[in-house]
């Protein structure tokens, strides 16, 4: 059930509160979740370079036009996150994305910060940009028709990292970024992520993520930042990707419940995890698991924001011919489906063979 926020509870008279919990609600509602199309340029060229796909605006545009068009799509999907230039966009027939999207009653957002770029006196680390200007692009963006924003933090864990400089100045730039989203009446995506690359193990992954979140909330609170209307985009609690030892779906679900019940304060409505490199049938299952095991513990809605884990096997049946599209969408919808299951907890690998 949404949160119910009363106007006498305001503590920020610039910040339309209600507007935003309508909106957080409405991208959290039943066992949808939110499908993340925000790809930057460059990362949606080196996806289609490895498939052999033209590195093109067209083939960038007809790749979103399939993805926005593809039917049903909006039976498991509350809202949809862009990139700048996808935004701008339209069909083959001169309709907008926007347009497309808010018909089918998919709530449109867009992806803000502007890259993760080396951290001075961090080697090996990454602050994410984008500050500069933001409260003028909110503007625009807010007019084009958006209702929500994503700002993505990297953490790597590696030999002596994550740094607390990296993590507390990530923590910041967060908070920066989703007071200027509310002020501007755009649900906030804060998007702290803990790589799943290196060898690390699932609690080395478990203690770097919730220091994380612990030092994002905090970063929040001095910032003014409304929790009940933001949206939180973590990490699933995982080992690294070259751990030997890869835990079970129950035990990452154990670790990833656990962790978010010690840092997330219960007034966030939702949580909408980052697939982050995992397979998409994995992720789905162990998004299961967690809404499974912990229904009756966790507060929180636990939903999901995939880029690669909805999208990947749609691109690779696509590879950039329009012959391909009809059963690239199938398999887009599929996996929102699958995800959709999952949010209930009802996701099983009997749905892969249906
Ligand atoms: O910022 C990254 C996307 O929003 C989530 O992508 O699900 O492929 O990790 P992913």
């Amino acid at each position: 059930m949404p949160i119910q926020f009363k106007p006498e509870d305001s503590r920020n008279s610039l910040v339309d509160e209600q507007k935003l919990v309508q909106t957080a609600a409405a991208l959290l509602v039943g066992d949808k979740g939110l499908l993340a199309m925000d790809e930057s340029n460059p990362t949606c060229d080196q996806r289609f370079a490895r498939l052999g796909i033209p590195q093109t605006v067209e083939a960038r545009r007809a790749y979103r036009e399939l993805i926005v068009t593809a039917p049903g799509l909006a039976d498991s999907i509350s809202g949809a996150i862009l990139y700048d230039e996808t935004i701008r966009q339209r069909t083959l027939e001169g309709v907008p994305f926007l347009k497309i999207l808010l018909d089918a009653g998919i709530v449109p957002g867009i992806k803000v910060d502007l890259g993760a770029k080396d951290m001075a006196g961090h080697p090996g680390e990454k602050i994410t940009e984008g500050l500069d200007g933001l409260r003028e692009r909110l503007a625009e963006y807010a007019g084009m028709g958006a209702r929500f924003a994503k700002w993505r933090a990297v953490l790597a864990i590696g030999d002596g990292l994550p740094s607390r400089g990296c993590m507390e100045a990530n923590a910041h730039a967060l908070a920066r970024y989703a007071a200027l989203c509310q002020e501007a009446g755009l649900v906030p995506i804060v998007e702290p992520e803990v790589l799943m690359e290196g060898a690390h193990t699932l609690e080395r992954c478990g203690q770097v993520t919730e220091e994380f979140l612990c030092a994002v909330f905090a970063q929040l609170h001095t910032q003014r930042v409304m929790l009940e209307g933001m949206i939180l985009k973590p990490n699933m609690v995982l080992p690294g990707s070259t751990c030997p030892d890869q835990a079970t779906v129950e035990k990452v679900a154990d670790a990833t419940v656990a962790c978010l019940l010690r840092a997330v304060p219960p007034a966030v409505p939702g949580i909408a995890f980052l697939s982050g490199g995992q397979s998409a049938e994995l992720a789905s299952a162990r998004l299961s698991a967690i809404n499974t095991i912990f229904k009756l513990r966790q507060p929180l809605a636990l939903a999901f924001s995939f880029a690669r884990a909805i999208q990947q096997p749609a691109l690779e049946i696509w590879k950039g011919e329009d012959a391909n599209a009809p059963e690239a969408q199938r398999a887009l919808v599929h996996r929102a489906r699958c995800n959709r299951a999952a949010r209930r907890g009802g996701y099983s690998a009997e749905m892969e063979r249906s």
